[in-house]
């Protein structure tokens, strides 16, 4: 087939312009919404009296038929198919001479944006659905780890013990932000644009609240410059993952800390861990890693796609066909490292008696030391002091922290009771903090924020 614009033209295009405007190879990924929005737009022109019903119901069946050769694979492009628009077209038109009116009233400006939309929603849709699966992984591992502690840390230090299910769900709670941004996102996104033509409308009595209304959205653009330009969704789509891959780094980054020899706080399954080529005794936390790497990556995808965006005018410039590639790979990786970490978080076994044992030091308790102070009626900077002397007493080798503790005036034998192992974590009772009482609270309105959201 020749250009589609090959009316205006009298020679045909350079190589290098085809290849670098050829956008097949990524957007036919998008077949089906193309064909589902070519449902919907000859099915209104055939209701405005654009088309006669036969010609419609020839097209209507002409994108069956290419449906099932996209499905069994039996599609065949041409070298002239510079996008996925362009395919399902020509192929439509080679079924039916009716498909010579497919595009009436469309533009690939509103097609292409319409296409997209619908691609998006669906597989943030998904891909909403498989980050509520690994905050249920979560959740299952905080509900068997029961009452096991960990000490939890600031700088990396230290600082006080919390229920390991209470550092769990921490991530937990990260990632029911991220369904809650993809689930506006979606609904932001759900806007047709189909019928603002190549950008200004159409002299055609054509009916977008119709395709709106058949294609699922809840409303169609009110703008039609607007509509063809406008990519928020895509950046946003693309913000979302970046900031959902952010999360699933924190998570790799704490993983590979707990999988060291240094810490041994958790082993890894084989079957989500890696070995060494040479070294025999390593087993390596790769997907972790992983975790950690691509979130780089899904960064750069917004940093780069918003640089594609910020000069552009009014309406539509090639460049937007920049969005497609930074999309599609940013829901593919983190389709992937949500399956892939969610797989090891599954797995994983704490090492439990190895996490209590270094909750248990001695100077984890400092903080309830100064609180028993308090208790006494001492004001807490004075209590910090007196703690803070005897914690810098015993690290000069003065004594034991806790016989230091139990011959101080202020503190006593009446104090000691504090550092018995597991006291710590027990004392922290206040609303949402790390204590088992308090985080089987928190675990029951997790997990019913995790059924809200589930939809059921
Ligand atoms: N392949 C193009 C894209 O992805 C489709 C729209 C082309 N429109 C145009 N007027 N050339 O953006």
């Amino acid at each position: 087939m020749a250009e589609l614009w090959h009316g205006r033209f009298e020679g045909g295009p350079a190589e290098a312009l085809q290849e670098l405007n050829n956008s097949l190879p990524f957007d036919r990924r998008m077949y089906a919404q193309d064909i589902e929005g070519s449902r919907a737009h000859v099915t209104m022109l055939a209701d405005v009296g654009l088309v006669d019903a036969g010609e419609r119901d020839d097209i209507l069946t002409a994108l069956d038929q290419v449906e099932s050769e996209f499905s069994d694979q039996s599609f065949e492009f041409v070298a002239s198919d510079e996008d996925i628009h362009t395919a399902v077209e020509r192929r439509v038109t080679e079924i039916t001479p009716a498909g010579g009116k497919i595009h009436t009233g469309r533009s690939r400006n509103d097609q292409v944006a319409t296409d997209l939309r619908l691609w998006t929603r669906r597989e943030l849709g998904e891909l909403r659905s498989i980050v509520i699966d690994f905050q249920r992984v979560l959740l299952d591992q905080a509900r068997s780890v029961g009452d096991a502690y960990l000490p939890g840390y600031t700088h990396l230090q230290q600082a006080q013990p919390v229920a390991l299910a209470h550092h769990l769900l921490a991530h937990g709670w990260a990632l029911s932000r991220d369904v809650q941004r993809l689930d506006q996102t979606i609904a932001r996104l759900n806007v047709s644009p189909l019928g603002a033509g190549a950008l200004a409308g159409s002299s055609l009595p054509l009916d977008p609240d119709a395709t709106a209304a058949a294609l699922g959205f809840t409303s169609r653009f009110e703008n039609s410059l607007d509509a063809v330009s406008d990519r928020d969704y895509v950046a946003e789509a693309l913000f979302d993952l970046a900031l959902l891959g952010v999360h699933l780094s924190r998570i790799g980054e704490e993983l590979i800390l707990w999988a060291s020899t240094e810490f041994g706080f958790i082993g890894l399954d084989d079957a989500f861990s890696t070995g060494s080529s040479m070294m025999p005794q390593k087993k390596n936390p790769d997907i972790a890693e992983l975790a950690r790497g691509k979130s780089g990556r899904l960064i750069g995808h917004l940093s780069g796609f918003m640089a594609t965006l910020k000069g552009l005018p009014l309406t539509y410039n090639k460049d937007l066909q920049e969005d497609k590639e930074p999309l599609f790979d940013a829901c593919d990786t983190v389709r992937l490292t949500l399956l892939a970490l969610s797989g090891m978080v599954s797995t994983l076994t704490f090492n439990t008696e190895r996490m209590a044992a270094q909750a248990d030091s001695p100077y984890a308790a400092a903080t309830d030391l100064a609180e028993w102070l308090v208790k006494t009626g001492m004001p807490f900077r004075g209590a910090h002091a007196v703690v803070g002397q005897l914690v810098r007493r015993a690290l000069a080798g003065e004594g034991a922290f806790a016989d230091l503790v139990a011959a101080s005036p202020d503190l006593g034998e009446a104090a000691i009771g504090v550092m018995t192992p597991g006291m710590s974590v027990q004392s922290r009772t206040t609303p949402g903090g790390g204590s088992p009482t308090a985080v089987s609270v928190q675990l029951e309105r997790f997990a019913a924020i995790l059924v809200e959201q589930t939809g059921n």
